[in-house]
């Protein structure tokens, strides 16, 4: 855009006005996509409910052995009873999940971080759509830095991946990573979400913020929020129903799940929030009555 100064401020986002293209199909957005790609956004988003619980466990793609994930093995069949999606590396599917969970697939396709690096922003694709249709996977994951050092690289692999997820049906799901020095504000989630849906993401996975229900509104695809570091149990259900609250289609937490205590109960208690309408407080009851010992 030649000139940026002086632009009009965006505010008039319908909040609380449903979605319009919204039928008959229930994503948001997908309305007038084809059948292999709702087929398999169906096997996300709960065709009841509309929404979805995630379980993120791709740490280790950039974190390595992660407190929680040491034994993938034994860890996340455990949780599988509270869990819509698994979102991994094809490396952890192939290698410590039973192929059979019936659950639907998440799989991570961008690489290149590491917590040695000073910048994450810099990732190549290290999945092709070759892989991704063998693992039967029901979205393929890119992470996206807009704003950042390596926003031109990312998009041009997040645009790779739509591109070839548009061919064979595949939905991507837009990471929008936040790095360390950029704000989390509404203002940047409006812009870097809409900017991921606009390339053609079907589904985005971000941050929660204040003004959240601005952002969802703005954003033609659903969001599903991002847990982040481990908070207390009962700050990450508040978390959690905000997210839903402000119009969330669904939650897609690592951290506050597999390294709580009690996880299977944590998820359990997530997935009241997504699908069955409890609130914060009724899920902490729920989780506190579920681990008395
Ligand atoms: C984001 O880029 C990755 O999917 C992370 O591995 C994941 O979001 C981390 O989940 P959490 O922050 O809830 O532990």
């Amino acid at each position: 855009m030649a000139d940026k100064d002086g632009l009009k401020v965006s505010k008039d986002y319908g909040v609380g006005i449903p979605f319009a293209n919204n039928t008959p199909f229930h994503v948001k957005g997908a309305n007038n996509l084809d059948w292999g790609m709702k087929r398999h956004l169906s096997n996300i988003f709960d065709a009841k409910s509309g929404k979805t619980v995630m379980f993120a466990f791709d740490h280790g793609y950039f974190m390595g052995s992660t407190a929680g994930l040491e034994r993938l093995d034994l860890v996340i069949p455990k949780l599988l009873p509270a869990i819509d999606v698994l979102m991994g590396t094809r490396g952890a599917l192939r290698t410590c999940i039973p192929p059979d969970t019936g659950k639907a697939i998440a799989l991570r396709v961008s690489s290149g971080s590491s917590m040695l690096n000073d910048d994450l922003s810099h990732e190549i694709l290290a999945v092709d759509m070759e892989d991704s249709i063998r693992m039967n996977a029901d979205c393929i994951a890119v992470q996206t830095f807009i704003g950042a050092d390596g926003q031109l690289s990312s998009i041009d692999n997040l645009s790779k991946c739509i591109n070839a997820g548009m061919r064979y049906n595949i939905p991507v799901l837009g990471v929008v990573a936040v790095g360390k020095d950029m704000e989390r504000t509404d203002r940047f989630f409006k812009l870097a979400t809409r900017i991921v849906a606009e390339m053609g993401a079907n589904i985005i996975k971000t941050y929660y913020c204040d003004n959240f229900e601005e952002v969802v509104a703005a954003c033609p695809v659903p969001i599903v929020v991002a847990g982040g570091k481990k908070l207390p149990e009962r700050d990450a259900l508040t978390l959690a129903y905000n997210s839903i609250a402000g119009g969330a289609a669904g939650l897609d937490m690592g951290r506050n799940i597999f390294q709580s205590e009690n996880s299977l109960e944590m998820a359990l208690a997530i997935r009241k929030i997504v699908h069955e309408g409890f609130t914060d407080k009724e899920a902490w009851e729920f989780f506190r009555e579920a681990t008395k010992s």
